[in-house]
């Protein structure tokens, strides 16, 4: 097969394009719904902490090393492995990495769905009147609810799979450029009203001050988890975008904008919750209900809080599109490149089968929360297989790939552009793809699964 039997590419339009998309995939409901609630539930500071230094070691490395082998490569996440390491298993890989944009969207898309359900709720100012009791019950009903849920989950799919049948240029590039920047605003003038209630200050030393009592064995795992996630990490969304960036762009450089954008925005999130939840005395381990039942209180509190609300659960569900239109497109370009469906076939068979796999996590909070396995509701189970161990086990192979197999003469003409680049800190990349990342993610797993205790 050569390389006229394939359509040319489609590709990203612009360099703020592609920050635009691949931030626009990092930035979405896992800085500003889950970060905040996976901090909460494991004791603020200490694990913030240690969040951070594994966005440093372990996050940066990993996503450059998908650029990396995306770009080079020019294909999907599976058919990239195949390509730079043909007769070789590595392509199992993106095989892993397909399978975990089916579990993240199952469960991404049930959330994204609880923030159109919110979205509704602003609009016909259903907040005004309530307090905490009255929000928490409110939540609490909506999601234990079958048809409501499941409408919203619906809905989203079908936006999410509609914009990515339009392909990359015309898709989301276009609206994420403008709306970003709308809701990091949103965010900031959220931090201001939330540090400004009395007792916030409780808040900001649970996020900022670090007790190392609070961390558990596991606390690493969620960690190191909450970092791929947040940074669309280990399952083949970058090496996927990756391989739509074009031969003249910086990928260190992009690289280190988009986990700055992203780690900023979780931050500004964690200040905007955290004082909010010890003001009104909401338990920060509350779990994926913390910011549906947090911002709502915040709003009550603002002069104009219902168009602040309003704006606000818009930009969220914005931005949830954003990413899990990159989850999606894994699977579809998948689809299109090997098995040679069109865009459209490929786009419609892969959210249909998403779909049925999220209702049984849209339903889990309500009919079928009974039904459990390993110990998890099904939306658990997604969350945590793809999450805490399908992610951090893809990044493994990834920097084990790129370190040791494309090796360092390989991977450096593509991240130099072929030596445009002088990367004078190529040899600490190296270190780090190499021995640091490897080692500290199979150390995080021994230890967080209970394998061996310190
Ligand atoms: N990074 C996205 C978020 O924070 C979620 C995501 C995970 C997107 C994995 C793509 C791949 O919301």
């Amino acid at each position: 097969m050569s390389e006229s039997d394939f359509t040319p590419r489609d590709s990203f339009g612009s360099r703020f394009g592609i920050i635009a998309a691949a931030a626009g995939s990092a930035v979405g409901l896992g800085n500003i719904w889950r970060f905040p609630y996976v901090v909460g539930e494991n004791g603020g500071g200490a694990f913030l902490l240690v969040y951070l230094i594994f966005i440093i070691a372990i996050g940066l490395p990993v996503m450059l090393s998908e650029f990396t082998i995306g770009r080079k490569a020019q294909r999907n996440a599976i058919g990239s492995f195949r390509k730079l390491s043909p007769g070789t298993p590595w392509y199992f890989v993106g095989m892993m990495g397909v399978a975990a944009a089916f579990l993240i969207l199952s469960f991404y898309s049930a959330v994204a769905g609880w923030t159109l359900e919110y979205v509704f709720k602003s609009v016909t100012n259903a907040f005004a009147g309530t307090d905490e009791t009255g929000l928490n019950l409110m939540f609490g009903t909506f999601i234990a609810g079958t048809w409501r849920p499941l409408f919203w989950q619906l809905i989203f799919m079908v936006l999410t799979a509609w914009i990515v049948a339009a392909g990359i240029k015309k898709g989301i590039e276009k609206y994420t450029k403008v709306l970003m920047p709308v809701l990091v605003l949103m965010i900031i003038i959220l931090c201001i009203r939330s540090v400004t209630l009395p007792g916030a200050g409780e808040g900001l030393a649970f996020l900022f001050r670090p007790d190392f009592s609070a961390l558990s064995a596991d606390a690493f795992l969620s960690a190191l988890g909450q970092a791929f996630f947040s940074l669309s990490l280990g399952m083949g969304t970058l090496i996927t975008y990756g391989s739509y960036i074009g031969k003249k762009e910086n990928l260190p450089g992009t690289v280190v904008q988009v986990s700055a954008a992203d780690t900023i925005i979780a931050l500004m999130a964690g200040i905007a919750i955290f004082p909010a939840v010890f003001a009104f005395g909401i338990d920060p381990g509350e779990g994926p209900g913390l910011v549906f039942i947090t911002l709502p209180n915040i709003f009550l509190q603002m002069p104009g809080g219902y168009y602040f609300a309003l704006i606000f659960f818009v930009l969220l569900a914005i931005a949830a599109l954003t990413s899990s239109i990159s989850v999606l497109e894994v699977v579809v370009a998948y689809f299109v490149e090997e098995l040679r469906l069109t865009r459209k076939m490929a786009t419609v068979f892969a959210a249909v089968m998403i779909t049925v796999l999220g209702v049984f996590c849209t339903l889990s909070f309500g009919i079928m929360s009974d039904v459990s396995i390993f110990g998890m509701d099904f939306f658990n189970l997604m969350e945590f297989t793809a999450s805490d161990l399908l992610l951090p086990l893809g990044g493994f192979f990834i920097v084990m790939f790129v370190g040791w197999y494309l090796g360092s003469a390989s991977s450096r003409k593509e991240i130099s552009n072929e030596g445009a680049y002088k990367l004078a800190y190529f040899p600490i990349f190296m270190f780090l793809v190499r021995f640091v990342a490897p080692v500290a993610i199979a150390l995080v797993f021994i230890y967080g699964l209970g394998l061996l205790r310190l």
